[in-house]
């Protein structure tokens, strides 16, 4: 393991004097399924394919309630935390239109996780953001978009190219880099894989647990989403709760996937998510809360950084990983596939 990661806080953070609290861990998968207990509560099958992290207590229809009492393991690092975070997953489509599911991997600044998500918490200093309370639910992207949201450097979902094994040494900054970071999939082969990054909403309105749509309880800065945006961002009247922000990185290994020939002949890239999305504007999350008491709202008052923090205990991988879920909605997650799960048009 190696820590050069660590320096991928913004020099703008550092400059600033901010004190930064940052939780970063692993989270290992704890299944691939076609079930959505956030926007699609009960239906087996929901509409598309999500990789998923965290505790136990995921389920088609698990309650809002405090989850972290329903779970007894979790497959992040931090003991405390038996959220559920997931996203949707990647598929490659070859030049003959056959799909196969791109699987993760390891995002090596983190150790031997079994795929999965590299999760953020991040305050701009101790005592500063207002941890969620049990039942807390939130969704950040838009699974329809296929066009920019507009925001320029500020993008609330971005792909990086990784230029070679180790990420290409670019790990810095999700999506507040221009010349690295864009909205849609990258238009040629990465040889390191492709970086997913969602950055979610950091102000709250104080009250709602949820919202009908998931999204409107919570809002983005009034100048824009961006990973550490809690150092410089001021929340809306509406929302004026600051919440720790949250962020995912998910790292696709596409590199089996990356022979020109196998490419569609008109030059476009070939990736797709299991939503039917070909651009990748439509990259979404999906946040359960679940730590124990009030362990996150400790980490975040404590300035505690990285994967380890003082009155919080972890697990190894080996013992992350034993975490699982059984798959519920059997279907081909592995095979060369005539069509995405779930039938999706690719548009
Ligand atoms: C999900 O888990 C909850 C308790 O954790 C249980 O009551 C419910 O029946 C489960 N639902 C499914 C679909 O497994
Ligand atoms: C399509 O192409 C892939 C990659 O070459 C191959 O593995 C797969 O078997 C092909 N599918 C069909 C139906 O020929």
């Amino acid at each position: 393991m190696f820590w050069l990661g660590l320096l991928s806080v913004p020099v703008a953070v550092q400059a600033q004097g901010f004190s930064t609290t940052m939780l970063r861990f692993g989270c290992s998968q704890i299944t691939i399924d076609r079930i959505d207990p956030l926007v699609e509560p009960g239906s087996i099958p929901s509409a598309h394919v999500h990789q998923i992290v965290g505790g136990n207590a995921f389920n088609a229809s698990m309650p809002s309630t405090d989850i972290s009492k329903l779970a007894d393991c979790t497959s992040c690092t931090f003991d405390q935390d038996m959220s559920n975070y997931w996203t949707a997953n990647l598929y490659f489509k070859a030049r003959n239109g056959s799909l196969k599911r791109v699987p993760q991997m390891v995002n090596d600044v983190i150790g031997a996780a079994n795929g999965g998500i590299t999760v953020y918490y991040t305050a701009p200093g101790p005592k500063t953001v207002t941890a969620f309370k049990p039942g807390f639910r939130m969704f950040s992207g838009e699974v329809s978009r296929r066009k920019s949201a507009g925001q320029g450097k500020r993008m609330q979902s971005c792909f990086r190219c990784y230029t070679g094994p180790n990420f290409g040494g670019n790990t810095n900054s999700p999506c507040m880099d221009p010349q690295r970071d864009t909205e849609t999939f990258p238009k040629t082969p990465c040889p390191g894989g492709i970086r997913s990054s969602v950055i979610f909403p950091i102000c709250w309105d104080g009250k709602n647990l949820d919202s009908p749509n998931h999204v409107d309880h919570v809002a983005h800065p009034t100048n824009g989403p961006a990973t550490f945006a809690v150092v410089d961002g001021k929340c809306p009247a509406s929302h004026p709760v600051k919440i720790p922000q949250v962020h995912y990185e998910v790292v696709w290994d596409t590199t089996k996937f990356n022979n020109k020939a196998e490419w569609p002949a008109d030059g476009s890239q070939p990736f797709v998510l299991s939503s039917g999305d070909p651009t990748g504007y439509g990259q979404h999350g999906d946040y359960v809360f679940g730590w124990k008491d009030d362990s996150l709202q400790h980490a975040m008052d404590n300035r505690c950084f990285g994967p380890s923090c003082q009155g919080l205990t972890t697990q190894g991988f080996d013992k992350a990983n034993k975490c699982v879920v059984k798959t519920v909605v059997r279907e081909d997650n592995d095979g060369w596939l005539a069509e995405l799960p779930g039938g999706h048009q690719i548009m």
